[in-house]
């Protein structure tokens, strides 16, 4: 009997060690980590810089509250601002509370406006977390089922389709577009090069707030710090967390312009959100990924892996490989649940996402652990 309620279905191991790429269970087995705990461990696990931040930290202070300064949250927030280019910030624990942070600052906006029900477009298949409203901005039923009445706000529209927002620029209850850049749990959708920058033109134009869920592909997973960076804008509000901490929790919602301006004294809060030890771990983050060049890394592994899967994954089974930075999926014509455990058994973890094959390896990622999951990867679909 377990005394944890149900919510995923955890694989049959335990890890009780990790360094770098790798992670090491109960018998002492090492396995190549081609998921980083789903997008977070970006610069591996227990890198000796992070984690020589948080000691430091938890032997200095790790908690007040935001009832007082907090000096490393101050820096923080100037750095992701100057990174960004965004105003200001908030945060919280994680991606669904960042997202709710942003959800509050749309109504704020729809209220400023006089809008008394306000609606916000969001993407089918689209994820953006398990609370109630971030449930139901997600675009997946499976997340949403045995949970009504979901809150009401959000209308569903294709993603990658400009005419599916703009058959909506007529409805005045809307406030707001809510996006990920690219859509991780539904297996690395990307959308075509110019959408974004069409998003924010029809934002702009209607006065709609471009709130970017940058939870799963922020903090340099697609090779630059943030994916909306390939495009020519700045949204309205960006929320992070997953790769921001390396493991230590911390979600932050970011604001520009009129969207800056809308929590006011006593709005918003958290106790937890963007503590001592929180925001003097992200710190580390981000200087380590400028120091250590990750970025370049990520661009040239993510080269890497992809041409390499496509030369050796011979099989007929695979139909593409979609990809930006160190997100990968690889799409085949069949189910693949089952590769799942089959990858356990050889010591690689790796996710399944519908018929692909997702990757999220650490953006340290190095060519012999590169070559070890694709080799990995080649044998397993033969078994297929
Ligand atoms: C794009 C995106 N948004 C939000 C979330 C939710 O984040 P969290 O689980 O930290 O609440 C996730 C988690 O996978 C995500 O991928």
């Amino acid at each position: 009997m377990s005394y944890l309620m149900s919510n995923y279905a955890p694989l049959e191991v335990t890890f009780i060690k990790g360094e770098g790429c790798y992670l090491t269970d109960t018998k002492g087995d090492k396995y190549l980590d081609a998921l980083s705990g789903v997008g977070v461990v970006g610069l591996g696990h227990c890198h000796p810089s992070i984690t020589k931040a948080i000691q430091t930290q938890a032997a200095e202070l790790l908690h007040t509250s935001n009832w007082y300064h907090i000096q490393h949250q101050e820096v923080l927030a100037e750095k992701l601002c100057n990174l960004s280019n965004m105003d200001n910030a908030f945060f919280a624990n994680s991606g669904a509370e960042a997202n709710e942070a942003a959800i509050k600052i749309a109504r704020l906006h729809a209220h400023a406006n006089h809008i008394d029900n306000p609606v916000i477009l969001s993407a089918k298949q689209s994820f953006h977390g398990r609370t109630m409203a971030t449930l139901s901005a997600t675009g997946n039923e499976k997340v949403q089922v045995g949970f009504s009445p979901l809150v009401s706000e959000f209308i569903h529209i294709d993603f990658n389709d400009i005419s599916a927002i703009k058959a909506h620029t007529s409805n005045k209850n809307i406030v707001a577009i809510m996006l990920e850049p690219i859509q991780g749990e539904s297996g690395v959708i990307v959308p075509a090069d110019d959408y974004l920058n069409q998003v924010q033109a029809i934002c702009q134009a209607n006065d709609w707030l471009l709130i970017l869920d940058e939870v799963q592909t922020g903090i340099g997973r697609t090779g630059k710090l943030f994916a909306y960076q390939y495009n020519d804008i700045t949204p309205d509000v960006l929320t992070l967390a997953k790769g921001l901490g390396n493991g230590v929790p911390i979600g932050a919602c970011l604001a520009k312009g009129k969207a800056a301006a809308l929590f006011t004294l006593g709005t918003h809060g958290s106790t937890f959100g963007g503590n001592p030890l929180a925001c003097k771990t992200a710190l580390s983050v981000l200087d380590t990924i400028e120091k250590d060049k990750i970025l370049d890394n990520v661009v040239q592994m993510g080269e890497y892996l992809v041409a390499n899967l496509q030369s050796k994954l011979t099989t007929n089974k695979v139909v593409e490989i979609r990809s930006k930075g160190l997100m990968i999926a690889i799409q085949l014509n069949q189910d693949c649940t089952e590769l799942l455990n089959a990858a356990l058994k050889k010591k690689l973890l790796i996710n399944i996402t519908g018929r692909s094959i997702r990757l999220l390896p650490p953006l340290i990622i190095n060519q012999v652990e590169a070559d070890n999951i694709i080799n990995t990867l080649d044998e397993l679909l033969s078994i297929l």
